[in-house]
C-alpha cells in the first residue's frame, strides 16, 4: 500500500486528522488496534471548547453536534455546600462550550471519513514504524492473518497513552515529563435526568465530585476516589452516599439518583512528551500529552494538535516548504503546557488530598473564593476553560 500520510490510531486525533487532510486534497490510511463497534461505544470525555466546535463545524462536522450537543454557558463551583456560577457567556465575549460525548464525535467523524471514501483499517495488530529518519517511512502491520506494509511520506502518531509510537521516538532525542498525582476519578453512567442545567465542580473535605450531563435522560458523574481503587470497592449505595455528602448545598438542589450503568475508574496523572516529533514522525493527541480531566482538555487538545499538524502537512504539499512541519513540535506545545499548567491547577484547587495540612486547605478555599468573587479571577479561569483562540 502507498498513502501519503500513515495515521496509527483511530482516537478523535487520528480521525479528525485523515478528514482535515482529505478537505485540503491528501490521502492517508488509518490503522486501528480495535474494531469500529469497539471506538464507538467507549465512554469518554464529553466537553468541546468553543474552538473545537468551530473547527468541527467549519469542517462540516457540526450537523448532529448542533443538533444533540448542549451548549453551556458556563460551570458552577461549589464549596462550602453554596454555589456559584462562572458565567463564560459573559467573561469570554460569548465564547462558550458544548457538552457532546468523544464517542458521537468519533461516530461522525468514521462516518464522515467512510461517506468520503476513506480507508480505516480497523483490527490491526503488530504495527511497527520503519525507516521514520528517511524520506520514505513505512508502517507494518497484521491484519485478517495476513502482514501487510503502508509506505508513506509522513507518519502520524495518533495511538493514545499505550500506543507504539511515542516508544518509536529514540529515547536520545526524547524528553518524558511526568506527574502522578495521589487522585483516582471513579466515574458513573445514570439512568436519570439531569441534576443540574450545567456542570458542577464540587470541593468537599471528603473529596472532590462533579456533575455532568451526557443526554437528558443520562447523568455522567464523577468522584475522587485513590487511583488504585476498584470497582469492586464501590458499591451503588457507597457512592450515592459519597455524592449527597459531598455535593450537600443549604438551598433545595437535589441530585437526581438512578440506575448505575457503567462505573469506571481512572488514575489522574499530567504526561508530556517533548519533542513532538522526530523525522517523519509526528505525535499528537494523548500520545504525546495526558491531562487530569479537572479542566475537561483531553479531546480538545488532540483536536488543535491536529489542527496545527494538518496545516503544516498541507503547507508541505502545497508550497514545497517544511517551516510549518519543522515547527510543528514547538508550536503545539505551546498550548500543551498552558492546558497542563490550567489542568494542575484546577486539580490542585478543587480535591481535597489526604495529609494535606489545614494550611494549604485554607489556601485551596481562598483560591476558591477569590475565582467566585473577584471577575478578574473568574475571567481567568474562564478564558482557560473556554479555550484560548487557536
Ligand atoms: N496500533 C493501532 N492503534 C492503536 C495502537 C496501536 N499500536 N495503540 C492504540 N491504538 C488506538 C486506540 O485503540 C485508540 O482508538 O489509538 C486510538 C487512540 O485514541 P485516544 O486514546 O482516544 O487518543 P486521541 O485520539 O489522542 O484522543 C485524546 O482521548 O483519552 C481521551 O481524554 C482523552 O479526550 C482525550 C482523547
Ligand atoms: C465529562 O462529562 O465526562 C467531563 C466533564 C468535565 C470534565 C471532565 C469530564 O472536567
Amino acid at each position: 500500500m502507498r498513502t501519503q500520510v500513515a495515521i496509527i490510531g483511530a482516537g478523535p486525533a487520528g480521525l479528525l486528522l485523515s478528514h482535515l487532510l482529505h478537505l485540503h486534497g491528501i490521502e492517508s490510511v488509518v490503522l486501528e488496534a480495535r474494531s469500529r463497534e469497539k471506538i464507538e461505544s467507549t465512554v469518554r470525555a464529553g466537553v468541546l471548547e468553543q474552538g473545537t466546535v468551530n473547527i468541527l463545524r467549519e469542517s462540516g462536522l457540526g450537523e448532529r453536534m448542533d443538533r444533540e450537543g448542549k451548549t453551556h454557558r458556563g460551570i458552577y463551583l461549589r464549596f462550602d455546600s453554596e454555589t456559584h456560577h462562572i458565567n463564560f457567556e459573559e467573561l469570554c465575549y460569548g465564547r462558550l462550550i458544548s457538552v457532546y460525548a468523544q464517542h458521537e464525535v468519533i461516530k461522525d467523524l468514521v462516518a464522515a471519513r467512510l461517506e468520503q471514501g476513506g480507508k480505516l483499517i480497523f483490527s490491526v495488530s503488530n504495527v511497527k514504524l520503519h525507516d521514520i529518519d528517511s524520506t520514505r517511512p513505512r508502517v507494518s502491520f497484521s491484519h485478517q492473518g495476513k502482514e501487510k506494509e503502508v509506505v508513506c511520506d509522513y507518519i502520524a502518531g495518533c495511538d493514545g497513552f499505550h500506543g507504539i509510537s511515542r516508544p518509536s521516538l529514540p529515547g536520545s532525542v526524547r524528553r518524558d515529563h511526568t506527574w502522578a498525582y495521589p487522585l483516582g476519578w471513579l466515574g458513573i453512567l445514570v439512568e436519570s435526568p439531569p441534576s443540574s442545567d450545567e456542570l458542577i465542580y464540587a470541593y468537599h473535605p471528603r473529596g472532590f465530585s462533579l456533575v455532568s450531563t451526557r443526554s437528558p435522560t443520562l447523568q455522567r458523574l464523577y468522584l475522587q476516589c485513590l487511583p488504585d481503587d476498584k470497582m469492586e470497592e464501590w458499591s451503588d449505595d457507597r457512592i450515592w452516599t459519597e455524592l449527597h455528602a459531598r455535593l450537600k448545598t443549604r438551598d433545595d438542589w437535589c441530585l437526581q439518583e438512578g440506575p448505575i450503568i457503567r462505573k469506571d475508574v481512572v488514575a489522574l496523572r499530567s504526561f508530556v512528551c517533548e519533542p513532538m516529533q522526530h523525522g517523519r514522525l509526528y505525535l499528537a493527541g494523548d500520545s504525546a500529552h495526558i491531562v487530569p480531566p479537572t479542566g475537561a482538555k483531553g479531546m480538545n487538545l488532540a483536536v488543535a494538535d491536529v489542527r496545527v499538524l494538518s496545516e503544516a502537512i498541507a503547507s508541505y504539499y502545497a508550497s514545497g516548504s517544511s517551516e510549518k512541519l519543522n515547527a510543528y513540535s514547538e508550536t503545539a506545545l505551546k498550548r500543551v503546557w498552558r492546558s497542563v499548567h490550567f489542568s494542575c491547577w484546577m486539580t490542585s484547587m478543587l480535591h481535597h488530598f489526604d495529609n494535606t495540612p489545614p494550611f494549604e486547605q485554607k489556601l485551596q478555599l481562598a483560591q476558591l473564593r477569590y475565582v467566585t468573587a473577584s471577575r478578574q479571577a473568574a475571567a481567568s479561569l474562564a478564558e482557560n476553560y473556554v479555550g484560548l483562540p487557536m
